[in-house]
């Protein structure tokens, strides 16, 4: 699109993988639509910008956390930290963009930010930069989120235990237990209030970007258009790792993916791999890790497992494993540290995605019809997964925690059972929208067009 040319776009990604992500993935959609593009980024988990983009040039702030407060438990408290940590370097370096501007050819359009980055609203402002925010979330996720003060109205927030399985009628299919969103080691009042503020920063934006396809999230992406934000114009551009070019080899992980992933699952038969991966956040117990890997063994299939170093809490890999289970599995277990998840998805190997429903995990599984069995942790991962589970039905839920009886047998639904042969046709059809609403005339095709000129208008 010439017109785009010679106007620049400034991204501010939250310094974590599953922000990471789509955000540098809505870059590279941009660029290939003529704009400049300028990254800012902190040194909490810094990018490395020699294996990013080199299209993008790339601004880093001097914001780190000491070794205090990166091990703070609650990340409620952290986030805090980084918010407060980020707001002069950013006005620093938004000041030092904007002023290389007055001769520049390609004048800033505006700053896409991300809505957990409160204070980028009021630094903006002071600069008078039109902001936009990219939700890194899904739709339905937020459309729950915006309705916290309503459901603290009618009593379902707090939540108490004995009401876990009822349905929100106001929300359904979402169940009362789906709302238990804070982070481990944070007071649910404080995880609220920061859900809660996420959702009003986003009202004062000048729009607001989801990756998401209408054809997934319609009905979410209509009430939040008419109830939440009805004065700003919103995007569904998704799935945006789908969208713009592909050729590119730079990546956006933070921890390098093992390529033996592949040459494994190369071995492997068709469809016979079940692939588990619970993101770059969430963490088990050891008594979790270890019904898992019983429940994984019993289920008879050949899987794939990311331990991301960390994910066992108390352990530094996975040395809590009982001694010679490696050894018996054999060739059926391949264990790494980090995948490169998008590759595996699409491997014809892979039949299944037991996941913790991130956003991301949870639209790369789509976009590649792999079904999943779903064990979501916090936040919009609750949301994620009954969507998956009880609205598009291309996954099942493990509903009451990891135990390795139930582990086994929702493989075997999942993958073996004629149950799962249903839960596979739905998945690819959902794959085929996914596809269909990027190509012209798609609805993800046409909202990158409106974005576009929405930008070019600010
Ligand atoms: C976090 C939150 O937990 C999630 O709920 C929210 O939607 C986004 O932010 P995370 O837990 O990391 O994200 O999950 P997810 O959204 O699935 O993002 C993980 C990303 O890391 C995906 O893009 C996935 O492809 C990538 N990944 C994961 C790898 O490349 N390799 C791996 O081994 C695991």
């Amino acid at each position: 699109m010439e017109q785009s040319k010679g106007r620049r776009v400034i991204l501010f990604p939250m310094p974590f993988q599953g922000h990471i992500n789509p955000m540098l993935e809505l870059a590279k959609i941009l660029h290939s639509k003529g704009f400049s593009i300028a990254i800012i980024y902190t040194n909490v988990n810094s990018l490395n910008p020699s294996t990013l983009n080199p299209n993008f040039t790339y601004h880093s702030i001097p914001v780190d956390l000491t070794e205090n407060e990166a091990s703070i438990k609650d990340p409620t408290l952290r986030l805090s930290i980084i918010n407060a940590k980020c707001v002069e370097p950013f006005r620093e370096c938004l000041s030092g963009l904007l002023s290389d501007d007055v001769n520049s050819e390609d004048p800033v359009a505006c700053l896409i930010s991300d809505p957990l980055f409160d204070f980028t609203r009021s630094v903006a402002e002071s600069f008078k930069l039109p902001r936009i925010v990219l939700r890194t979330g899904g739709a339905a996720s937020l459309a729950v989120f915006a309705a916290f003060p309503l459901l603290k109205e009618k009593g379902y927030l707090p939540i108490t235990d004995s009401r876990l399985e009822e349905l929100v009628t106001e929300l359904s299919p979402i169940k009362v237990k789906d709302l238990r969103a804070a982070m481990p080691n944070c007071d649910p009042e404080d995880f609220y209030r920061v859900i809660t503020n996420m959702v009003n920063e986003t009202k004062a934006s000048h729009g607001l970007i989801f990756n998401t396809f209408e054809d997934l999230e319609g009905q979410a992406l209509a009430t939040i258009r008419q109830e939440y934000y009805p004065n700003i114009p919103i995007f569904s551009l998704g799935p945006f790792h789908k969208c713009g070019p592909t050729t590119s080899s730079s990546s956006t992980s933070l921890l390098s993916p093992d390529q033996s992933c592949i040459s494994w699952l190369n071995t492997q038969a068709q469809k016979s791999v079940a692939y588990v991966s619970f993101g770059s956040v969430a963490k088990i117990d050891h008594a979790q890790f270890l019904e898992i890997a019983w429940g994984l063994a019993n289920s008879g299939q050949p899987f794939l497992w990311v331990v991301r170093p960390g994910l066992v809490q108390e352990s530094d890999w996975h040395e809590a494993l009982p001694n010679g289970f490696l050894e018996v599995l054999y060739e059926r277990v391949h264990i790494v540290k980090w995948a490169p998840q998008k590759e595996v998805l699409a491997h014809p190997a892979v039949g299944a995605f037991w996941t913790h429903c991130g956003w991301n995990s949870t639209l790369e599984s789509i976009c590649e019809g792999v079904p999943m069995i779903c064990t979501p942790c916090f936040g919009d991962q609750m949301v994620n997964a009954r969507f998956v589970s009880d609205v598009w039905k291309v996954g099942l839920q493990l509903e009451h925690g990891i135990e390795r009886g139930e582990v086994e047998r929702t493989i075997r639904r999942l993958m073996v059972e004629k149950e799962g042969v249903e839960i596979k046709e739905r998945a690819l059809n959902l794959m085929e929208k996914a596809n269909h609403c990027l190509k012209e005339g798609g609805s993800s095709y046409l909202s990158l067009d409106g974005l576009v000129k929405h930008i070019l208008s600010l």
